[in-house]
């Protein structure tokens, strides 16, 4: 199955330079997301596997700028490798992921890389690679609760909370502040650390009266306690999360502000656990005459949040070298490919077992650093953006 360290070497520096094979499976029933056609770049390079592909790479949905980043970053880095890939989106459905992995177990992957819609439900994806003896990867987000996971590649997802956290309480003055707060989808392990991380910034600023809990009576109710359980952290979700769904951001920002009265208003701050629903609880905000001023926090460096960012409309984001994981991902793939063991730096206990992990840092990026994070890193052009001084 696997070549000589030449490759191996060949592969790395091919990292920048490979060719992608990109497809979305469709999820077998009427196409609802339009999302079936598939575009496929041929690889001329030599056929590594018995099938045509030895990695395969399925990632959660197209539907958000962030994932279509990823997309393009395996793209930019997997150009003339001797290796072939494929990458096919889930489109929101755990059943779409199943297939996906199914198919790409049918076109003789050697290595699986994926990033879960659902960290539970993705365990059974898992097993069906981890029966045909497929080592599997969780990308980003990690599968929980199965021990048919081999390997987790990831941003420091603990310090993204904290990082947003900060930002808020670096960024308010006085007292009483209005603290409205938003999460990720309970159904991404990631949600919960993005969430822990804030809280343990924000928690000792609810307690001493910095903030007010203006958007969730669990979180009010467990103001004094500084380490939420996982319950505690589902419980105060289920009244905050946006399901990574920008437009569940809006209602549940209008309602929230719709309930809110005059002493919930003013000069405020926003949790917002990504760009994709920032860019919308900003607007809905920004379009109530009681709100005077608001600080809001993002991820993902998204570029449509970028120039809110430069306009002033968004106040951060936490920056995630999408091409770090990538190379990570890939170098660790290249490795199995290779008969060794790939390096890892710690591991996550997923609920089943320890998974070995490689975790990169994130970078908290607003108006002051966007030049040197973005533009003088290469990750964006400066012609991309408007008012860009
Ligand atoms: C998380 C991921 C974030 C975010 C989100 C929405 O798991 O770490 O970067 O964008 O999913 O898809």
């Amino acid at each position: 199955m696997l070549k000589s360290r030449k490759y191996l070497l060949m592969l790395l520096v091919g990292l920048l330079m490979s060719v992608l094979l990109i497809g979305c499976s469709g999820d077998g029933e009427e196409d609802t997301s339009g999302d079936n056609d598939t575009d496929t770049t041929e690889d001329d390079s030599e056929d590594t596997s018995s099938d045509g592909v030895n990695v395969g790479i399925v990632l959660p949905t197209r539907d958000e700028p962030r994932w279509v980043q990823d997309e393009q970053r395996f793209k930019d880095a997997l150009a003339d490798s001797d290796y072939t890939t494929e990458i096919l989106f889930s489109q929101g459905s755990s059943a779409n992921e199943l297939q996906n992995v199914e198919t790409l177990i049918s076109r003789g992957i050697d290595v699986l890389i994926i990033s879960p819609q659902d960290g539970d439900a993705a365990g059974a994806a898992a097993r069906a690679a981890n029966l045909e003896g497929i080592p599997v990867i969780s990308y980003d987000r990690l599968i929980t609760n199965t021990d048919a996971v081999d390997y987790y590649v990831t941003f420091d997802s603990l310090a993204v909370g904290e990082a947003q956290g900060q930002y808020l309480v670096d960024n308010v003055e006085g007292e009483g502040v209005p603290l409205y707060l938003y999460a990720g989808a309970a159904s991404d392990n990631n949600a919960f650390l993005f969430f822990e991380g804030a809280w343990s910034v924000l928690q000792p600023k609810i307690a001493d009266g910095t903030f007010v809990v203006a958007n969730s009576s669990i979180a009010e109710e467990l103001s004094d306690t500084q380490e939420l359980t996982r319950d505690d952290m589902g419980r105060i979700l289920g009244q905050i999360t946006t399901n990574w769904d920008p437009n569940e951001a809006i209602n549940k920002a209008q309602t929230h502000l719709t309930s809110a009265g005059p002493e919930l208003k003013g000069d405020i701050a926003i949790l917002a656990p990504n760009d994709g629903t920032a860019r919308s609880i900003a607007d809905t905000f920004a379009a109530d005459s009681e709100v005077t001023n608001y600080v809001i926090t993002g991820q993902d460096a998204e570029k449509a949040s970028i120039q809110y960012i430069i306009d002033g409309k968004q106040s951060m984001t936490v920056f995630k070298d999408v091409r770090r994981l990538v190379e990570d991902a890939m170098g660790m793939a290249i490795t199995i490919l290779d008969g060794d063991t790939p390096e890892t730096t710690g591991a996550y206990d997923n609920g089943s077992v320890e998974v070995p992990a490689l975790q990169s840092e994130v970078i908290v990026v607003d108006e002051e650093n966007v030049q040197s994070e973005l533009i003088d890193s290469g990750y964006y052009e400066a012609s991309e953006f408007t008012g860009l001084e």
